[in-house]
């Protein structure tokens, strides 16, 4: 059976931990230099249907490292932006190449496209979830403060698909997730329940902060949603992650962010670019836990 990794899920707990550590082993690797073509002559298709910076970098950097290709495919481009099916581009795509890369609105598109794929699909965000974000996001977490389980974290702002994602790590690594979200944002009720006590809604952003051991943000208005931006800025006032926050969370603790971040929005300045920020090094980690990934799938 193919596998595919649609959300963090789809994996055990057992070998999420095996990726972040193996993420962390390629990453000394790849600082000592050495050479690393695990994966050569594979090849790897990257559909986009969002703007990336991270997330389509770190793909084509990390699958060249292990020696193999990437294609990127615009969807106006492809068949597909005139109308060829969705399914049948999935058949004809996962003929050819060994790993097929999708980030798309609507989650129910990206499990079609996998379920008529021959080769492992990858979610690189839908509008449910982002769980590529997550792998590093564990990693980072692990390298400053090691294991995670048993740990409280702080999800200030928008329950959306990166929120849904920390749902499941909260779940799947077992740490417990505090989210404070203005009222009518919160994440699905569904994904919400079926993480029990490992996930739970607070009524403030100050009770979801207060000693916690990481701050986790993202933009209030996500991609597709450039349209309720001014709405959703009145609705969000009061949840921006700032120093006060910061100050009532645990000494040590920690503040993360997938990026783009918009500064003096969901986040204050002087903390997103402050001592407890640890973004640039969730951004590097998209590089390692990715690639930990593709070896996993792909080998
Ligand atoms: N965090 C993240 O996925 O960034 P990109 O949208 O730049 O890929
Ligand atoms: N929630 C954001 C994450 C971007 C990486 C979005 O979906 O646009």
């Amino acid at each position: 059976m193919t596998r595919h990794f649609l959300s963090l899920m789809d994996c055990t707990p057992k070998e999420l931990r095996m990726l972040v550590e193996r993420a962390v082993t390629l990453k000394a690797i790849l600082r000592r230099r050495e050479p690393h073509e695990y994966l050569r002559g594979s090849s790897l298709a990257l559909i986009f249907e969002k703007s990336s910076t991270r997330t389509r970098v770190s793909f084509e950097a990390g699958i060249t490292q292990l020696g193999g290709n990437s294609m990127f495919l615009a969807p106006a481009e492809l068949q597909l932006g005139r109308g060829e099916p969705l399914e049948d581009t999935a058949r004809v795509i996962s003929r050819m190449v060994d790993a097929i890369v999708i980030r798309t609105h609507e989650h129910a598109k990206l499990v079609a496209f996998a379920a008529h794929s021959r080769v492992p699909v990858i979610n690189a965000l839908t509008d449910r979830f982002h769980p590529c974000q997550l792998l590093a996001d564990m990693q980072t977490y692990f390298e400053h403060r090691g294991d995670i389980a048993g740990r409280t974290v702080a999800w200030i702002g928008d329950g959306n698909n990166v929120c849904q994602s920390w749902i499941n790590a909260a779940r799947q690594f077992g740490f417990t997730l505090r989210i404070a979200t203005p009222a009518g944002y919160g994440p699905d009720p569904e994904i919400l329940s079926a993480a029990g006590d490992a996930a739970r809604p607070v009524a403030s952003p100050q009770e979801a902060a207060t000693g916690a051991d990481l701050v986790v943000t993202d933009t209030w208005a996500s991609m597709g949603q450039e349209a309720e931006k001014e709405v959703r800025a009145r609705a969000f006032q009061g949840f921006c992650v700032d120093s006060r926050l910061m100050e009532i969370a645990a000494p040590d603790a920690l503040f993360m962010h997938c990026l783009p971040a918009y500064r003096g929005v969901e986040v204050a300045s002087d903390v997103i670019d402050g001592p407890r920020s640890v973004v640039w090094d969730e951004a590097e980690n998209r590089l390692h836990a990715q690639k930990a990934l593709l070896e996993f799938l792909l080998a």
